[in-house]
């Protein structure tokens, strides 16, 4: 994707409430035209992040930018933004077509103008034929549609979704990101979403800004933020780990990054990494369980430079298209691989009690430094 100019620009944002830090110094870009998610766990901030940029907050230090413009103290209405809350707020006594046409009545728009703007608006949620209902008269997901129509109904520059997809049941949820990411993609309004919900993140995004405590931990895309997680938290927030204790030999420059040898298990062996150790430095390496390879140990070859560790099938998880293996190393820590199904094999492959060879994708491994992390 092209590099476009930036929307919404939060610099050094910071807000307390009541002595409690909820934001810490925050910056964030907002390109224009893209769709980008705050990820996070509840109460580390994000709802605060939106209804700063939506106007409902003011920070206590720092600036908030929309199209170049510092719009710190601007009222919610004199800004190009929608918000579409988590609770969707519709008026219940008035009809979708009504809830949709608010605003516009009370900015006096011209009744012809007004039925055309509803009509499209209700169209890209496809809402078209629900206008006589009530809001009690929908489901969560139909109401979900006519708040973000009525959003979308004034032509704001900027979305802003707060954990909209949260109450709906899973198959609908599954729908409605579809719905919405192609919503975005065709209207090119910016969307700001917040959610907790890792898949939900990656489903729907251009990047995902993770969050931890009032603080943004890493910026990325889908991918960045899965493969180069920049430490533990990120790691653990968006996806299963296993982490392995290691010690840094040498450290040598390799392309963009660095080639380190490293003592890991009471072997010596390669990991490649983006950052430079000194010998004697103690990292993490990590491992996301489809990175394992798992072979019988009876049957596994041993290679130089390659780590494996031997260990034991604990036991063994269905999960549908794959299979989770519980493996205890020998010295007694406990990783999870995930598997595919054999095509041939009737079932799993592996089986309580076997001994195993754990090794894994030479370069998929992750190296972060030994420091003192918030972990999950
Ligand atoms: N209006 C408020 N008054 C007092 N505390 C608040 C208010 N809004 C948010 N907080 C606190 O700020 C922190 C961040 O909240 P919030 O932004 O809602 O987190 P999230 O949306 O990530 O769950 C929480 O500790 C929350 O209790
Ligand atoms: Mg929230």
């Amino acid at each position: 994707m092209e590099q476009r100019k930036t929307l919404v620009e939060l610099r050094g944002v910071s807000k307390s409430f009541d002595g409690d830090v909820a934001l810490s110094n925050v910056d964030i870009s907002i390109r224009d035209k893209e769709f980008l998610t705050i990820l996070g766990p509840s109460g580390c901030g994000k709802t605060t992040i939106l209804r700063i940029i939506g106007g409902f907050e003011t920070p206590d230090s720092g600036t908030v930018s929309i199209g170049g413009a510092v719009v710190n103290g601007l009222p919610p209405e004199k800004r190009a933004v929608n918000t579409v809350f988590q609770s969707y707020a519709l008026f219940p006594h008035m009809n979708v077509f009504d809830n949709v046409a608010f605003g516009l009545k009370m900015q006096k728009v011209p009744a012809d103008e007004i039925r055309s703007r509803v009509e499209e608006a209700l169209a890209l949620v496809e809402m078209g034929r629900f206008v006589k209902r009530k809001p009690h008269e929908l489901s969560g997901g139909q109401q979900q549609r006519v708040a973000i129509a009525r959003a979308l109904v004034n032509k704001p520059l900027v979305l802003l979704l707060d954990e909209s997809f949260s109450a709906l049941d899973r198959r609908l949820r599954k729908q409605m990101q579809m719905d919405i990411k192609h919503l975005q993609q065709d209207t090119g309004i910016t969307f700001v979403l917040v959610t907790h919900d890792q898949e939900e993140a990656f489903t729907m995004s251009d990047r995902v800004v993770v969050m931890n405590h009032g603080r943004v931990e890493q910026v990325g895309s889908p991918r960045q933020v899965y493969e180069e997680p920049e430490n533990l938290f990120v790691a653990g927030f968006v996806g299963e780990t296993n982490l392995f204790d290691a010690s840094v030999i040498s450290c040598s420059p390799l392309g963009a990054g660095f080639r380190v040898e490293a003592e890991m298990g009471g072997r010596n062996c390669f990991l490649i990494s983006n950052r430079e150790y000194v010998p004697g430095e103690a990292v993490r390496v990590l491992l996301r369980p489809e990175d394992l390879l798992l072979e019988l140990y009876e049957e596994y070859e041993a290679a130089e430079g390659r780590p494996v560790f031997k260990g034991h099938v604990v036991e063994t998880v269905y999960k549908g298209t794959t299979y989770d293996v519980v493996v205890e190393l020998e010295n007694g820590s406990t990783v999870l691989a995930t598997e595919f199904f054999n095509e041939d094999a009737e079932s799993v492959s592996f089986r309580p009690g076997d001994e195993l060879a754990v090794s894994w994708i030479e370069g998929w491994e992750v190296v972060l430094p030994h420091e003192e992390q918030s972990e999950l």
